[in-house]
C-alpha cells in the first residue's frame, strides 16, 4: 500500500469509529541500517536511512481521562485511563504507544490534562528488521506532543521511544531506530554519532539505491540474544577501561582495533569475539564516510561485505538464511555491497545496488534462496526518505 492510501484508510476508519475527524495526524518512517552494527549502545557510529514506508498515527483529545487506542490493521482496541498506564501483556502492540505516552509525561501520565482517542496504521512489513516499532513510537510521540502542547526536540523524542522499548516492550535497544526515523532525509544517509547524538545527512547520489531482502528466518530481539550481546560489549568495555593506560574509556567506542589485538587475551574468548565487532564497525563507518565523500560506492559496498563477515564470525548474530542472501549478492556485479541490517538473528539484509538492475538482482537472489530453503525472500527497492513529521 502507498503512504497516501494508508493515510486515507486510517482517517476513514478513525472517523467511522470515533465519529469525528482526527485533530492531529503524524507520520514516521521505518529505517534501514547500512553500516555500523550494534555500535549505537557502544556510543559509536552508524550509517542508516529512513525508508519510504512508515506508520501514521491519528489522534483527538477525549473529554475526560479515558484513552482508546486502536490498531487500524486488525481493529483491536485497548481502553485505559491516564491513571492506569502500564505495560500490557495482552495486545502487547500497545506498549510502544503507552510507553511513549508515559515517558512524554516523565513517567507521570496522570498529569495529562485529558485522555485521547487514537488509531494507527502503517505499511512497514513486520518482523523484517525495518523498525516498525520505532516508527510507531515516533509518530505517536509527535502526535502526542502536538495535542498536549509539549515541546521537545527530535533527539528527546527519540530517547522517549527508546525508554518505552526498555521499560514497556522489554528490549534494551540503542537509539538507532528512533533517531533514524526522526532524522531521515530524502536521498541521503543519516550518519549518527551516538556519543554526541549528532545526526548528519550524507547525500547518496542518484545512481544508487538499497534493496532490502527479507529472509523468512525469525527475528526477535526480545528473546535475550540481543541483550546478551549488549552485556558482553559492556563487560568488555569495563575490562578495557581497567587495562588501557589511558583515561576516559567508558564504551567500546574508546577502544581501537590495535588495543583489542594487544589486550584481548584477558577476556574470555566469547567476550573478545563480541567486542571486536562494534570496534571494527566504528572503523568501517569512518572509512565509509571518506569513501562516500569521494563517490566510491564500490569501496563503500566492500565495507558492507566486511561488516556482514564480522557479524557472521565474531558477533554471531547472522544465520544461514542471511548468509545465503549475502553470498548470492556477491556474485552479482550490480550489487556493490550487502550485509545484515539491524539486530540480526533473522530479519533482512540490506544491499547497495544499481537500481536499473533491481528486477534482475531480485530474481537471481530469490532463485538461489528458494533452491536452498524452499520459500522465497521478499525483495524491495528502498529509496532513503524524509523522517517523521506532522501531516
Ligand atoms: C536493533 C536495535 C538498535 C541497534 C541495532 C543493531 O535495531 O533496536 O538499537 O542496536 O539493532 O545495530
Amino acid at each position: 500500500m502507498l503512504n497516501q492510501e494508508v493515510y486515507d484508510e486510517l482517517t476513514a476508519k478513525f472517523e467511522k469509529m470515533y465519529g469525528e475527524k482526527p485533530e492531529v495526524v503524524a507520520y514516521a518512517p521505518g529505517r534501514i541500517e547500512v553500516l555500523g552494527n550494534h555500535t549505537d549502545y557502544n556510543e559509536g557510529f552508524v550509517f542508516s536511512a529512513a525508508i519510504d514506508k512508515g506508520t501514521f498515527f491519528a489522534i483527538s483529545p477525549s473529554k475526560d481521562e479515558s484513552c482508546e487506542l486502536t490498531a487500524g490493521d486488525f481493529m483491536e482496541t485497548a481502553k485505559f485511563s491516564i491513571r492506569d498506564v502500564k505495560p500490557a501483556k495482552e495486545m502487547s502492540w500497545q506498549n510502544y504507544v503507552t510507553g511513549t505516552f508515559n515517558w512524554l509525561f516523565d513517567g507521570n501520565p496522570s498529569s495529562a490534562k485529558h485522555g485521547f482517542r487514537a488509531m494507527f496504521l502503517g505499511n512497514i512489513p513486520l518482523g523484517a528488521g525495518l523498525s516498525s516499532s520505532a516508527a510507531l513510537e515516533m509518530c505517536a510521540a509527535l502526535a502526542f506532543s502536538k495535542i498536549y502542547g509539549i515541546e521537545k526536540d527530535r533527539t528527546a523524542l527519540a530517547k522517549i521511544g527508546q525508554k518505552a522499548e526498555h521499560t514497556f516492550a522489554g528490549c534494551p535497544c540503542g537509539l538507532l531506530d528512533q533517531a533514524s526515523s526522526m532524522y531521515g532525509k530524502a536521498g541521503a544517509l543519516v550518519k549518527s554519532d551516538f556519543r554526541t547524538n549528532e545526526f548528519e545527512s550524507v547525500p547518496m547520489g542518484d545512481g544508487v539505491a538499497f534493496m532490502m531482502v527479507k529472509s523468512n528466518a525469525k527475528h526477535a530481539l526480545v528473546d535475550g540474544a540481543y541483550a546478551s550481546r549488549r552485556q558482553a560489549c559492556e563487560e568488555a568495555a569495563k575490562y578495557f577501561a581497567g587495562v588501557l593506560r589511558k583515561g576516559g574509556v567508558t564504551h567500546l567506542r574508546d577502544v581501537t582495533m590495535a588495543e583489542w589485538v594487544l589486550y584481548r587475551g584477558g577476556l574470555s574468548e566469547t567476550t573478545a569475539k563480541r567486542a571486536v565487532h562494534p570496534i571494527g564497525e566504528d572503523e568501517r563507518v569512518l572509512q565509509g564516510a571518506a569513501l562516500l565523500a569521494k563517490g566510491d560506492l564500490k569501496g563503500f559496498g566492500a565495507l558492507m561485505y566486511d561488516s556482514h563477515e564480522s557479524s557472521r564470525s565474531w558477533f554471531e548474530n547472522s544465520c544461514e538464511e542471511l548468509d545465503a542472501i549475502v553470498d548470492a549478492a556477491k556474485a552479482i556485479p550490480e550489487v556493490y555491497g550487502a550485509r545484515l541490517s539491524g539486530g540480526g538473528f533473522g530479519g533482512s539484509c540490506c544491499l547497495l545496488v544499481d537500481p536499473a538492475a533491481a528486477d534482475r538482482i531480485a530474481a537471481q537472489i530469490s532463485r538461489e534462496y528458494k533452491a536452498k530453503f524452499g520459500d522465497e525472500p521478499v525483495c524491495s527497492l528502498i529509496r532513503p526518505s524524509d523522517g517523521a513529521h506532522l501531516v
